[in-house]
């Protein structure tokens, strides 16, 4: 299947031509977002005019486009991926609301067992990541949510071709003859020669046997039946039945050497079919395959039947509320950027932001009230997104997500901190204002309370502040400190009180002489503050009055733009703050 034009790359197999009535510019620009997903969340224009088949001019409006709604940045020429993309992702796991509901037992799972523990859903003949409990170890790859894997080499994937109908094994068939080294799948290694992967399958195969005295694995079975792909094939539709009797199933090493998983199904209690795999993800070095399984399956079986639990007695989905003013946005961006902003691809993504908790099941009519937009144009979005596979249409005349939206700029993103959510908020205040600006978080408890920086943009002014990422100061002493301590819960000395009420610290020559400093709050979605924002000038260049009349409310803006991507980006992964 040649992949190299938009089009082509976008076209689920057997729907080469997009209906009469697709948007061809949405199209196009989505074709833009996945690529850059594939990249990891970088590419030059010349690299995306390849990867999309697409013009240069017409590679620049979308992504002039895309910049415009904050799902790219700029970065010099290269288009970079932004945290308010993951909005797109957010949209379908808030709608899925299995990472609601499921996400803390997957945690508290991996926290007992102290191995690594997943959610996976299916995604058509693979399995997608919407959830990860991970371990830090020397050895081994861990996936990010997004991430997708053909469903023959994971633990959750015979469980779910368990459910397979002839038409999904037949789609399965095909794709293992068009990519047989798993070459469209960006996130696992290719395959290796079938001989030796067969050997890893052996070794399983034989530990398995030795455990419970036969020779079945969930794995890949004896070198000469994994000769060639046709009978490695064989070995998963076996798999898929075993899993089907067993109620669960193991990666022995498929993805790579050293990585063992067991998954069991959770269901869906109103359904009873699988709603997602919940897997524990181990090493070699500290499990076998089938030791994982004979040690942990009792452990993740008990987990898996609290989250079926958890399921059954959810309390109804709370709809939050819909986008507001989209399509108000996208007319007044128009009129501000001209032929530069592509204003169908704009409003075709707002589309997908209309999906939400409480909101998993839209009609047309919904999504055109939730986004503001045309019936028709509404309509013509979502023609596009089922021709895309990211959407799917129920008989009933709803329309739902589905989990390739995860495609469209998540697993990148998924693994970010907040000094690199940070990063670009800081250069541009630094650039505005020709000042170094930092961020910065509290560390230790009781007196000894200091602050560490954590991300910092600099200037080329002579005389600068002469602190480094990592740097520790006295709090206290500090407007990063005092921010920070003045959110702190209880009661509070005058000064931090002052703080507190004001919102911003103003340390005035008190460190040393000459420097002087302001900070505002981070806060994250609790409305915790997490780290604190300053600028830092010298007593020569700016009054106290110019500190607030000036560089404070630039402050404040970008303190509130580093706030919203952390609360996108911590939706449903943990962002670390340091
Ligand atoms: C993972 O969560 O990283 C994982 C899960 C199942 C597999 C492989 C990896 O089969």
């Amino acid at each position: 299947m040649p992949a190299n034009t938009a089009l082509d790359a976008q076209a689920p197999p057997g729907a080469e031509v997009p209906p009469s009535e697709a948007v061809t510019p949405l199209i196009r620009g989505i074709a833009v977002l996945r690529q850059l997903t594939e990249a990891g969340g970088t590419l030059s224009p010349s690299a995306l005019e390849r990867a999309t088949g697409l013009a240069r001019s017409t590679v620049d409006r979308i992504t002039a486009t895309l910049a415009r709604m904050g799902y790219v940045r700029l970065d010099g020429r290269d288009a970079v991926l932004a945290p308010r993309v993951m909005e797109l992702g957010n949209a379908y796991l808030a709608a899925l609301r299995l990472p609601a509901l499921l996400d803390a037992r997957a945690d508290a799972l991996a926290d007992e067992l102290d191995e690594s523990v997943s959610l996976a859903v299916a995604d058509r003949d693979g399995i997608r990541f919407i959830h990860q409990a991970t371990r830090r170890r020397a050895m081994s790859l861990s996936f990010r949510i997004g991430d997708l894997l053909p469903a023959e080499r994971t633990a959750p994937g015979p469980l779910f071709a368990a459910e397979w109908t002839e038409a999904d094994w037949a789609r399965w068939h095909t794709r293992r003859a068009a990519d047989p080294q798993d070459r469209t799948f960006t996130a696992v290694p290719p395959r290796e020669h079938p001989r030796t992967r067969a050997t890893h399958a052996t070794n399983a195969a034989d530990a398995a046997g030795a455990v419970d005295g036969t020779d079945h694995a969930n794995s890949a079975e004896s070198a000469d039946s994994a000769d060639s792909a046709d009978s490695a094939d064989e070995v998963f539709v076996r798999q898929a039945a075993r899993a089907a009797a067993d109620g669960w199933a193991l990666d022995d090493q498929l993805i790579e050497p050293g990585l063992v998983a067991l998954a069991v199904p959770v269901r869906d209690p109103h359904t009873d079919r699988v709603a997602c795999a919940a897997s524990v993800v181990s090493h070699t070095s500290r499990h076998t395959a089938a030791d994982l399984r004979d040690t942990l399956l009792p452990r993740l079986r008990a987990a898996v039947a609290e989250m079926e639990a958890d399921l059954r007695d959810a309390p109804p989905p709370r709809p939050g509320p819909p986008p507001s003013g989209l399509a108000t946005w996208t007319t007044a961006s128009k009129h501000e950027l001209g032929r530069d902003f592509i204003e169908s691809l704009a409003r075709g993504l707002t589309v997908l932001t209309a999906f939400g908790e409480g909101r998993s099941a839209l009609t047309l009519t919904e999504v055109a009230k939730a986004t503001g937009l045309a019936r028709a144009t509404a309509r013509r979005a979502l023609i596009t997104y089922e021709y895309l596979g990211l959407v799917t249409a129920a008989p009933d005349r709803t329309f739902t997500l589905t989990p390739r939206v995860l495609s469209l700029g998540f697993a990148p993103l998924a693994r970010t901190t907040l000094p690199r959510l940070a990063a670009p908020h800081l250069r541009a205040l630094a650039d505005r204002l020709n000042e170094p600006v930092s961020l910065a978080v509290l560390t230790g408890s009781g007196a000894g309370q200091e602050i560490q920086y954590t991300a910092r943009a600099t200037t080329a002014r002579v005389l600068t502040v002469d602190i480094t990422v990592g740097t520790r100061l006295p709090a206290d002493a500090t407007s990063l400190g005092r921010v920070l301590l003045a959110d702190a819960p209880g009661s509070l000395p005058d000064p931090l009180t002052e703080v507190r009420a004001r919102g911003y610290a103003l340390v005035d020559e008190e460190l040393e002489s000459g420097l002087r400093a302001i900070a505002v709050p981070v806060r994250d979605r609790t409305g915790r503050a997490v780290a604190a924002v300053n600028v830092a000038t010298h007593a020569a260049r700016r009054s106290l009055e110019d500190c607030v009349t000036t560089v404070l409310p630039e402050l404040a803006e970008t303190a509130a733009h580093i706030q919203s991507d952390l609360g996108t980006a911590s939706r449903f992964t943990a962002v670390p703050l340091v």
